[in-house]
């Protein structure tokens, strides 16, 4: 299939284009490189030996992107493009609603407009907000959101089923992702946020290679085995894959699904650390502090349905997460220059 991935220089849109090029897919890239670089694209190449056609194009500009539609006949859009930052989007509601609902909106009239009818979307696994008990299942629906960030995958939710009732060619599969963690086993692509990071992982990887002198872990009187956090952290090629399954999954259904990606097992905070120094051969210093407003003791997926109809079950475990991770850090310190 000849697939736009909006989105695409970033973290996971990246891993994805590898994936969908391994399984001899054609990707174009659309990304305002708000939070990436080009230098990702020829990353991709030494991967995979293509070079993707690329757009630097926001997409909330309609000209813009219908300019790509009308050069380009997609058989499909994986849609990636949008602003992730919880914290950030408390602070800034309306640039959120702005990007990732306005920008949606743009993409989803071309769409229709040039019958491009197969979608997969990122969502995540906060719209369960805090309202249900791990494991979460699709079934739940939506919960009440704890801030603009996860309101804006709400709405996405809600507009892309309302297109699936008014048009019956229309087949979209609505992925909510747990936590993706690691890095292309290369250490050619991966995460490394601007700033410090808000994000376990990011943040540990940042302490290993001595950028931050020691990691707070916030809370340690949760309900949970050791009293931290617990999260199902997935690896980002095995999400990547989640995707591939997901579109090729979507070229032969109509309607519209959603299916959580996640492993199915939760991690603690303390545990995440101990895998870590595993795999760095590295002490992690850490120092239990506050808990963090808005966070909850335990999210995990239930995956059946990921199994079921996708034919998807991760590989990757916890090792090789942390070990994935660090081998980017380690290469890229400063992330993709
Ligand atoms: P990322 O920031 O690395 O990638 C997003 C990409 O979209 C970036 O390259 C950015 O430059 C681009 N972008 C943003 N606004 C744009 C616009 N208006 N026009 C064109 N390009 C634009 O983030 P990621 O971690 O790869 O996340 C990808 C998607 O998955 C996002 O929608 C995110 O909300 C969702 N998601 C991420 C996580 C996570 O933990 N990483 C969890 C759940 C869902
Ligand atoms: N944590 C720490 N110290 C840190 C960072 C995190 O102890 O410096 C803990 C958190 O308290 C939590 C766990 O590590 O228990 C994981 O936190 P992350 O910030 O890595 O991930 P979250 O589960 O809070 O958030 C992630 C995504 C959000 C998404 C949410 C729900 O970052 O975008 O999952 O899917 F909304």
């Amino acid at each position: 299939m000849k697939i736009l991935v909006t989105g695409g220089t970033g973290y996971i849109g990246s891993h994805t284009v590898v994936e969908l090029i391994n399984k001899g897919h054609e990707c174009v890239i659309v990304d305002n490189l708000y939070n990436s670089s080009d230098k990702v694209l020829g990353r991709i190449k030494q991967i995979t030996g293509v070079e993707v056609k690329f757009y630097k194009v926001d997409i909330r500009d309609k000209d813009a992107l219908e300019e790509v539609f009308k050069e380009n006949n997609f058989d499909a859009v994986i849609h990636f493009a949008g602003l992730k930052a919880v914290g950030e989007s408390v602070a800034k509601p309306l640039e959120y609603y702005e990007n990732n609902i306005s920008g949606s909106i743009v993409l989803y009239e071309l769409m229709i407009k040039y019958h491009v009818n197969r979608l997969v979307f990122s969502s995540s696994a906060t719209v369960y907000g805090d309202s249900f008990t791990s494991p979460l299942k699709e079934e739940y629906g939506r919960g009440k959101t704890t801030n603009p960030y996860g309101s804006t995958k709400a709405i996405n939710e809600m507009i892309i089923e309302d297109i699936g009732k008014a048009n019956k060619d229309f087949s979209a599969i609505i992925l909510r992702y747990f936590n993706p963690v690691g890095a292309h086993e290369s250490g050619l692509i991966g995460e490394r946020p601007n700033g410090i990071p808000n994000n376990l992982v990011p943040y540990i990887s940042d302490v290993v290679v001595g950028k931050l002198d020691h990691l707070n872990v916030f809370g340690d009187d949760y309900d949970t085995r050791d009293g931290t956090g617990v999260r199902d952290y997935i690896h980002v090629v095995d999400l990547a894959k989640a995707h591939v399954l997901a579109i090729e999954h979507a070229a032969k259904q109509v309607g519209v699904d959603t299916i959580n990606v996640g492993s199915g097992n939760g991690y603690s905070v303390l545990e995440v650390i101990k895998a870590y120094e595993k795999a760095s051969n590295k002490k992690i210093p850490y120092v239990i502090s506050q808990r963090r407003p808005g966070d909850i003791a335990t999210c995990f997926a239930d995956t059946h349905k990921a199994s079921e109809l996708l034919g998807f079950n991760t590989k990757l475990g916890i090792e090789d997460m942390c070990k994935d991770a660090y081998n980017f850090i380690k290469k890229n310190p400063n992330g993709i220059e």
